[in-house]
Order: C-alpha cells, then sequence, then structure tokens
C-alpha cells in the first residue's frame, strides 16, 4: 500500500519545481503568484502541513521535520528573490525619473499690504504708544449716536439723504443709517465707561460720493480723551507728534486753525506743511499746508448728552480720514484705486510683509 503521504523523493522534486518557479519570477507579482500557490492559505505546503494533523505520532515527526524544512527553503527562496526584484525595480525607475534640479522653481507670488492697512496700522501704532486704547463701534448706527448726541441740528445738510445712507422706515418710523463718521463711537464709549477715557476708533464710515477724492466708503480714526484739567495743549502736541511721527518728519510743521464742527468748541482744522518739488508732493518744509485732521475740545452739549458732567471733566476729539494719510504718506493720487482690487496696483503700491506691520513688531 502506498502511503497517501508524499516520499522524500516526491518532496524534493516539488522543492525543485518551486525553487526553479521562483529563481525564473521576472517581476514582484509573478513572485507572489509563486508564493501564494505554494505559502498561501490554501497552497501546497500550507496543505500538507495540515495534513501532519491526521498522522500517527512517529510518522507526523518525521514528514513534519520535512515538510518544515521544504517550507523554510522556500520562504527563504522567496524572501531573497522579493528583495533582488524590489532593488531591481528601485534601480530601473532610478534610471527612467530623474529631477531637473537647474530648472527654475515655481514662481509663488508673495502677498502684500494693502496701503490703506498699512496706513492704519502705523497709524494707530502710534496713538497706542501715546496711551489711547481701540474702541469699536457698529456701522449701522441710528440718528441718535450719529447726529443728535453729537449735537448736529436738526436741518443739518450731512443728515440730508444725498450724504448719508438711509435704510427704510422700520415699523416705528424710525430709519437707521449707515455710520457718516466714526465719531459714534465716542457717544458710545462715554455713555458706557466712567472717565478717564482714552479711545481711538478705527473704522469704515459711508457718504454718498464719488470722485477722484471720495469713494462711498472709507475709513477713519477717531480719538478722544476725556479726563479732568484736559485743554487744548494736550490736543497740539498729541497730532503734532502724531502727524511728525507718522510722516516720520521730526521737524514737520502742523497748522491748528480755527474751524467748526457741531461737537467741538472750540474746533481747529489741523494741517501740515508742505511743498512741491519737479512737480511731485513733498511733505514738510514748503510753503503750502495741507488739512488733514479736524479737532476740537468736546462740546459741553456733547458731554451732557452722553451723561458726562461738563463742569468735572473735558477733553478733546479728533478725526481723520485714514486713506487721505495713505495717499499723502505713500504719493497716491487716486483714492478710487484703493478699492478696485487690482492685484497689479497692490503689487506696486502694496507694502512688503516681510518689513512687517506695526514697525516691524509683528
Ligand atoms: N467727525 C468729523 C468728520 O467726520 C471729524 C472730527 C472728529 C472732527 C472729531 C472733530 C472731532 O469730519
Amino acid at each position: 500500500m502506498t502511503s497517501p503521504h508524499p516520499s522524500g523523493q516526491d518532496l524534493a522534486a516539488k522543492q525543485g519545481q518551486y525553487l526553479a518557479r521562483i529563481e525564473g519570477a521576472a517581476t514582484l507579482e509573478a513572485l507572489e503568484e509563486v508564493r501564494l500557490e505554494a505559502l498561501g492559505k490554501q497552497g501546497d505546503i500550507t496543505q500538507l502541513m495540515k495534513s501532519l494533523g491526521g498522522m500517527s505520532p512517529e510518522e507526523r515527526k518525521e514528514k513534519g521535520e520535512a515538510f518544515n524544512q521544504i517550507r523554510v527553503v522556500l520562504q527563504d527562496a522567496i524572501g531573497a528573490k522579493r528583495t533582488r526584484l524590489e532593488k531591481e525595480a528601485l534601480q530601473e525607475s532610478l534610471s527612467k525619473e530623474w529631477e531637473d534640479v537647474t530648472l527654475p522653481g515655481a514662481n509663488l507670488q508673495k502677498g502684500r499690504i494693502h496701503p490703506l492697512s498699512q496706513a492704519m496700522f502705523e497709524a494707530l501704532e502710534i496713538l497706542g504708544d501715546m496711551g489711547f486704547y481701540v474702541a469699536e463701534g457698529p456701522d449701522i448706527e441710528d440718528d441718535f449716536h450719529n447726529f443728535t448726541a453729537l449735537n448736529i441740528p436738526e436741518l443739518h445738510p450731512a443728515r440730508q439723504d444725498q450724504d448719508t445712507f438711509y435704510f427704510p422706515k422700520d415699523a416705528k418710523g424710525e430709519r437707521l443709517l449707515l455710520r457718516t463718521h466714526t465719531s459714534p463711537v465716542q457717544v458710545r464709549t462715554m455713555m458706557n465707561k466712567k472717565p478717564p477715557i482714552r479711545i481711538v476708533a478705527p473704522g469704515r464710515v459711508y457718504r454718498s460720493d464719488y470722485d477722484q477724492t471720495h469713494t462711498p466708503v472709507f475709513h477713519q480714526i477717531e480719538g478722544l480723551y476725556i479726563d479732568k484739567d484736559i485743554h487744548m495743549g494736550h490736543l497740539k502736541g498729541c497730532l503734532e507728534t502724531f502727524c511728525q511721527r507718522f510722516f516720520e518728519c521730526p521737524d514737520l510743521p502742523v497748522r491748528f486753525r480755527p474751524g467748526f464742527f457741531p461737537f467741538t468748541e472750540p474746533s481747529a482744522e489741523i494741517d501740515i506743511g508742505c511743498g512741491r518739488k519737479d512737480g511731485r508732493l513733498v511733505i514738510g518744509g514748503g510753503e503750502d499746508w495741507l488739512e488733514i485732521l479736524g479737532a476740537g475740545m468736546v462740546h459741553r452739549k456733547v458731554l451732557e448728552n452722553c451723561g458726562v458732567d461738563p463742569d468735572e471733566y473735558q477733553g478733546f476729539a479728533f478725526g481723520m480720514g485714514v486713506e487721505r494719510l495713505a495717499m499723502l504718506k505713500y504719493g497716491l493720487t487716486d483714492l478710487r484705486a484703493f478699492f478696485e482690487s487690482d492685484v497689479r496696483w497692490l503689487e506696486h503700491y502694496g507694502k512688503s510683509p516681510f518689513a512687517g506691520l506695526m514697525g516691524g513688531v509683528l
């Protein structure tokens, strides 16, 4: 009777065949096929190993050793062949694929800081150094905060429809509006906080206007300082220093001219000295003056309207247009370009982010 289990001779033949097929495998896929056939779950050798369970102890000992040996031999041969094939594949791809490291890199476009943002940060940095805190308020305001509390009379032209963007009347007959200046933030601050108050309010403002020097949205910074014994001298020193630092010109002439605002008394318009050189505007020196700020001592009525006792507290306020500051500082001529989002313009006039905002702190 022949044994149902392969003889030593059969095993040697099997091993020889598998070794030849392993050696002959030209690709990793072909090698994997042979491995599955021999050593996979249903593989030839795996089946042999499983058959050990049904053998007598003596036979199991003998065959077990033989089966295991062939398993180990095939495993080692497959491992060695796989390493060789992988190496060859790597060599092949290295010789075919290569990078030309001399090609110029992809040109990344660098972002630029919009001149308006730059001017805003520079102005706020200087005012922050002087001890002013930033305060903010809503863009959509009501009549009281934008006009009435600021002592702007009922018939003042600024209230007329052509200057102010109004929303339709609500059910109570009131109409909200887009703030025409940042001064309502001084009203809100005084109504909510006890003096001393020292704030600057940067933000968007809206007026129905459009030409080379006016756009329907622009930006202002409002300043407010309320305390005991604050006088015009403080206002003068503060704005002189501000202008000289902002325009980076320590001896910049700064002139206070009498002006009028309903919410300040006395009021002043502030000019800086400038001249022309080869047809170009030069800030500092020269014969000419440029108006850049409005300011004054906060009107008693405004203090009263906001719940501040004018006999105990006084203070000053000032307001400036940030676009105008930016145009003068950076030599820009058309305000409308600020809002046209032309990247070529921004590329040209934008500031390098590497120079840093806030004087290089950021
Ligand atoms: N609110 C004024 C304007 O928009 C500027 C201003 C602010 C003037 C504070 C004086 C004091 O023109």
